[in-house]
């Protein structure tokens, strides 16, 4: 059971709280750029990808906490954890929630890994993070009926967080459109201030659920019905989120149009347009006439045994994926005064829509798409940080004894004690 007595205590019985993390599944890194901007410190971080550490470690310099192995090998990742990290995020595979993955959802072979997790949570007992973070596509409220979802919130509440979730799109930050379903697990005593958790059997209205119900820009109804159908063993927390921001960038801010890039040659160009269908081949046109400077991206898809290219304008990029087969790689199309214009997103354009612009770019391209495809949005973590975890680590500080915290968000180490947190 997770808990943290709100309560201090004149007790030996204490320990340091230091504002450190570990990252399962942690790819390329990107929760860590996202957290560490505020003094998060990642202490231990877990991919069975060798291609993604490479890249991990080529933007992290010195990183030696990189621990490339299988999650499912509970002791091996528990004894190179040290200490007690605060919070833990677990952006676990999405194949099986997907499509590709035939919606076998937690049956299947990928999302299934969720559950190594659960095994390292429970394996390190009184040191287990008192926040934890889930990550995963959309499909994660929708398949097998939503029961991955609820069994997801109901195994959290069985290691004692109170739990909360939120559907976030990448679009409120960067030009792309990516929803992304987070479910958060608090422990005992650790809401922060304006949150409101349930109250089951309650007679009067229950905050909670007014709470959620208005805020649909972050929980959608669907998320709220799935909610209100699970009952936990902790309950539902609702934390005090507002929304998101409005995006004042487009794709074509970040989009590269030179002449310099590598913009297809006539026939390859010709051979996209006429995958298009004919509404799509006529916005094009329109555009074409009307002569201006217009920057879309495209996607090609299989539609009835056939390659379709499937254009947008609406100013952003469609969900960057791993670009298995090609087929799920990005365009860019670029209506330029008269002239069309095509080539393959850059990795450069990659690393941007995904808020991670700094990021190093050596190395196989197709690698760097696959490591950004699969990757989180670094914005939307850092909001999420700013809105949820670091106000929750804040709330440990707050009931810390005789603490240390620095003031400077900064500093890579905060430090703080509090009685008992576990
Ligand atoms: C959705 S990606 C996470 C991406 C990451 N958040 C980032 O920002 O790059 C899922 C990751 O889980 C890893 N993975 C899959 N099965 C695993 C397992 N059994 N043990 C450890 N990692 C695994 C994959 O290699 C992949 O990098």
């Amino acid at each position: 059971m997770v808990q943290a007595k709100p309560t201090v205590r004149n007790t030996k019985k204490r320990i340091v709280v230091e504002k450190t993390f570990c990252e399962f599944f942690a790819g390329i890194g990107l929760v860590r750029e996202g957290l560490l901007a505020s003094g998060w410190s990642c202490i231990y971080a877990n991919d069975i990808s060798a291609k993604k550490q490479a890249m991990y470690e080529s933007h992290f310099e010195g990183a030696t906490h990189f621990h490339l192995g299988d999650v499912w090998k509970m002791e091996e990742v528990v004894e190179r954890i040290i200490g007690r990290p605060f919070l833990a995020t677990a952006s676990f595979p999405c194949i099986d929630l997907s499509l590709a993955g035939h919606y076998r959802g937690f049956g299947g072979e990928h999302s299934s890994s969720f559950f190594g997790f659960v095994n390292v949570l429970q394996a390190l007992g009184d040191r287990r993070p008192p926040l934890v973070m889930l990550e995963n596509v959309t499909g994660f409220l929708t398949s097998r009926d939503g029961g991955d979802f609820a069994q997801a919130a109901k195994t959290l509440a069985g290691l004692g967080y109170w739990i909360d979730a939120l559907v976030l799109d990448a679009k409120n930050f960067v030009p792309q459109s990516r929803p992304r379903v987070f479910l958060i697990g608090v422990a005992d005593g650790l809401h922060p201030p304006g949150a409101v958790r349930q109250t089951p059997g309650q007679w009067i209205p229950d905050l909670w659920k007014s709470k959620v119900a208005a805020s649909n820009s972050v929980r959608s109804s669907k998320l709220i019905r799935l909610m209100e159908k699970v009952e936990l063993a902790t309950g539902w927390i609702a934390l005090d989120v507002p929304s998101p921001p409005v995006l004042k960038t487009q794709l074509a801010d970040l989009a590269d149009l030179d002449d310099q890039q590598e913009w297809w040659n006539t026939e390859e160009v010709q051979r996209h347009y006429a995958m298009m269908s004919e509404r799509h081949k006529k916005h094009v046109d329109d555009l074409l006439a009307e002569g201006g400077r217009h920057v879309g991206a495209i996607f090609r898809r299989g539609r009835n045994h056939q390659q379709r290219a499937e254009v947008r304008f609406d100013g952003l990029a469609g969900c960057l994926r791993t670009p298995r087969g090609g087929s799920a790689k990005q365009i860019i199309i670029f209506v330029d005064k008269g002239r069309l214009r095509m080539r393959w997103m850059s990795a450069r354009e990659y690393a941007r829509l995904q808020g991670a612009e700094n990021f190093p770019l050596d190395g196989d391209k197709m690698q760097l798409l696959f490591g950004f495809g699969d990757a989180v949005c670094v914005p939307v973590i850092r909001w999420i940080d700013a809105q949820v975890l670091t106000p929750i680590f804040n709330k440990a500080a707050a009931i810390v004894q005789g603490g240390s915290l620095s003031s400077s968000p900064r500093k890579e180490r905060r430090k703080a004690r509090v009685d008992e947190v576990g």
